[in-house]
């Protein structure tokens, strides 16, 4: 059928951290290699939105590498893939600035992330970039007409917008972009902080034991989940209310070894934690151990990992600069000579 075009998927990731963690793989990118099979994806690193927040120039660049070396070890693969860099491509703040002129004040206001983020030190204090941050995250999906956008629950919001946003162009000016849906996979959409199971695993809330990095040493992750917080009693159950900590290590545990909740829960019946969370530390080393070694080996080879990319953003230009010529045209601006 190679007449009949795939449809489109799309998604990025910001470059914020060293190494991407537990939350990130198993809430997110890990739906990103099974959707390579049916759909034509284009996957990115958000470098854009990163600089919404104050940031290190000294890391930026490298993270970005790491990031898509991690990426490709996870199984994302640049032949069937799009992956590229968000900043290689210009026409993502272009559009960004054509929908910022779409978008009301009290409507980037109104969003929940901009008012967590700007919470901390004020309004007053937080970047512009900062609010219009959803409004670029919409560009970045309108420029490519993607049928799914997978992203975690809490990207939810966003999506909203950006469905608002594309249906006002359409109906201001003439159909240009088409409405994305949200693709969002409840089971594993949330991974918890080890030590505190009350909370998402996050970069900037949570410690540095309660967080697994996938590039941490295996050995340090091992211990990780055998010192994570989980209750009083010894039974292994999934019950997010009363046992939220024992609850997150099956999610992690069924979702790296694809065996069932029930299932593992049958297995641990009448064995304690210390069973569980043990044959749990190995199950996660067997996973990172690998991983690791490819993410390491392919930023080895810095050069061919650049040439990945560049072959991405070109695959990616080939679109979106239709779309934008499509957008300006339709805007009334003036067509430049060539
Ligand atoms: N805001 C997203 C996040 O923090 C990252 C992102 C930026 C994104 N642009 C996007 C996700 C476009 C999906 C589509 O997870």
């Amino acid at each position: 059928m190679a007449d009949q075009p795939l449809p489109r998927v799309l998604s990025g990731i910001q470059p914020t951290a060293d190494s991407f963690h537990f939350g990130n793989y198993l809430g997110a990118t890990r739906q990103w290699v099974t959707l390579q099979d049916e759909f034509e994806p284009f996957f990115f690193i958000a470098d854009l939105h990163a600089i919404s927040v104050e940031h290190d120039p000294k890391k930026l660049g490298e993270r970005t590498r790491v990031a898509a070396a991690q990426l490709i070890a996870m199984g994302i693969d640049p032949e069937r893939s799009a992956i590229f860099v968000q900043s290689h491509l210009p026409e993502h703040a272009e559009l960004a600035w054509v929908l910022n002129s779409l978008t009301s004040f009290g409507e980037a206001r109104r969003m929940t992330q901009f008012k967590d983020k700007s919470a901390k030190d004020g309004e007053g204090s937080a970047s512009v970039g900062l609010l219009t941050y959803p409004i670029l995250q919409a560009a970045d999906i309108l420029l490519y007409r993607p049928q799914y956008v997978p992203v975690g629950e809490d990207q939810r919001q966003h999506l909203e917008l950006t469905r608002d946003l594309a249906q006002r162009f359409n109906h201001r000016y003439k159909k240009t972009f088409r409405l994305p849906e949200p693709f969002i996979l409840k089971e594993t959409a949330k991974i918890l902080d080890l030590q505190n199971p009350a909370k998402k695993m996050s970069k900037s809330g949570s410690s540095p034991s309660g967080i697994i990095d996938l590039l941490d040493e295996p050995t340090v992750s091992a211990k990780k989940i055998r010192s994570a917080v989980t209750d009083s009693d010894s039974v292994v159950r999934f019950d997010e209310a009363e046992k939220p900590g024992v609850s997150n290590l099956l999610t992690i545990y069924s979702a790296l070894t694809g065996r069932t909740i029930e299932d593992l829960v049958t297995a641990y019946d009448g064995k304690g934690y210390g069973d569980f969370k043990g044959d749990l530390a190995e199950v996660v080393v067997e996973f990172v151990t690998p991983f690791r070694d490819r993410t390491h080996e392919l930023l080895e080879d810095g050069d061919r990992l650049d040439a990945v990319l560049h072959h991405g953003a070109e695959k990616a230009r080939a679109v979106a600069s239709r779309t934008l010529a499509d957008v300006y045209e339709r805007l009334g601006f003036l067509k430049a000579r060539d």
